[in-house]
């Protein structure tokens, strides 16, 4: 069911008016349905309902603070990537016991900072990164926990640039590496080894590639268990895409479908061989979280007869949204008022100084200077990846609960872009 719908002749967000909230905060504004972020959040809870499971949200895809109280109060755990995220967590009033952390750069200071807080676990990517985190913890006085990421080599069918379980990408230790890796993190006296993790990329939208990496996961985690290096938890990443709404584009997996196969798979796995062994399912999931719970709310400013194409230039650019930009991403454009009248075919392009700053591309719309337009489904990988670029100041933030409106990130001032810096004195 979707939060976003037009009534009364105009494009609401469960039951706020987003002319209304333009008209109050400006634009460009994401917009953010709290019912919407509950009910993707649940779809996983519910799965996981009565089972040994953990769901880390992916905070890249949004780390507003407003929306990861929201899930912490849900119970929601976290994957983090950065020292700077953990201290978004800790901010929001989440449970850094409930934090693992993933990425292929952790900093020494990024490891103190997450030892400090008891993390659940470091995903670690690499032998350099074992030794530095064993040093790290040894120096501490206390034991770090690790898991280690897999790269399982499955193809994750997506877009070169979001998929990371293939052998060319930079992410995990090699499946054929993994065993010796377990074995030299073993040997460590300040490392833990408490599980096994991979992710193989995003915007999946079927679930095969993801169950074939859990085969390949228990495959070593029945090896590692035969030499005596007892796994406790499995985390499969994140990675279930979402409908952007481009003609023809496939549904993706439901969440409940995926998590249904995954847990018959580990039952079925236990059973046969494992019985006594309990293991603890993690999750990351990031856009299939957030993504479809908010829409990026902007004006148009100038409509552009060009030689070969009309422009509608909006004033979002690539610096709010990236994902065009950088992936050639569809996204979908709705007017906030839909008018009657002959539609024109435009591309929606922002006020920034690059040919890459569009938005969505050859579009037919009725639109005039002034109108609203939402770009749908941005509410993941939106403001987290949003720039200064051209001293904009990064859009306004709010949270939709029924009627009422949260303002939880308010729009950056140009004073607030060059306050750290200082002239030569
Ligand atoms: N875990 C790890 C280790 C990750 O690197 C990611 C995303 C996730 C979980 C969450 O994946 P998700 O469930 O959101 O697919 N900026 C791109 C997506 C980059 C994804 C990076 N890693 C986009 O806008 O499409």
């Amino acid at each position: 069911m979707s939060h976003f719908t037009h009534h009364h002749g105009q494009l609401h967000a469960e039951g706020a008016a987003l002319a209304a909230i333009a008209q109050q905060y400006g634009t460009p504004t994401y917009v953010y349905s709290k019912a919407a972020l509950l009910g993707n959040f649940d779809a996983y809870a519910d799965a996981c309902a009565g089972r040994e499971a953990l769901v880390c949200y992916a905070m890249k895809a949004n780390s507003n603070l407003a929306i990861l109280d929201l899930l912490a109060r849900r119970g929601a755990g976290f994957d983090i990537v950065s020292g700077g995220e953990l201290l978004r967590v800790v901010a929001a009033g989440g449970d850094p016991r409930k934090v693992i952390f993933s990425g292929v750069g952790k900093s020494e200071a990024e490891m103190r900072l997450a030892l400090s807080h008891d993390i659940l676990c470091f995903n670690v990517e690499s032998i350099p990164e074992l030794h530095r985190l064993n040093r790290v913890a040894g120096e501490m006085g206390i034991t770090a926990p690790v898991s280690l990421r897999v790269n399982p080599n499955v193809d994750a069918k997506t877009h070169p640039y979001i998929a990371t379980g293939l052998k060319a990408n930079k992410f995990g230790v090699a499946f054929d590496d993994a065993l010796a890796t377990y074995r030299a993190a073993a040997a460590l006296p300040h490392l833990r080894l408490e599980g096994i993790d991979c992710h193989i990329g995003s915007q999946l939208l079927d679930d095969a590639p993801l169950l074939e990496a859990l085969d390949k996961l228990i495959e070593l985690i029945d090896t590692l268990g035969a030499e005596g290096i007892v796994l406790r938890h499995l985390d499969i990443g994140g990675g279930i895409g979402i409908n952007y709404g481009e003609a023809g584009e496939a549904p993706p997996v439901a969440v409940g479908d995926y998590l249904g196969r995954l847990f018959a798979r580990i039952d079925a796995w236990r059973a046969a061989s494992h019985a006594g062994a309990p293991i603890k399912v993690v999750f990351e999931p990031g856009r299939s979280i957030v993504g479809d719970t908010g829409v990026l709310l902007t004006r148009v400013e100038y409509l552009k007869p060009g030689a070969e194409k009309n422009f509608c230039v909006v004033d979002a650019a690539m610096n709010d949204l990236m994902r065009p930009a950088l992936y050639q991403a569809w996204m979908d454009v709705q007017p906030v008022r839909p008018r009657a009248g002959a539609a024109l075919v435009y591309d929606v392009v922002g006020p920034v100084c690059e040919s890459g700053d569009w938005l969505a591309r050859g579009r037919a719309l009725a639109v005039q200077e002034g109108d609203l337009l939402a770009v749908m489904a941005a509410g993941a990988y939106g403001l987290t990846m949003s720039s200064n670029y051209n001293t904009r100041g990064r859009a306004a933030e709010v949270i939709v609960d029924g009627a009422a409106v949260h303002l939880v990130r308010q729009r950056e001032q140009p004073a607030d872009l060059f306050a750290l810096e200082s002239l030569i004195k």
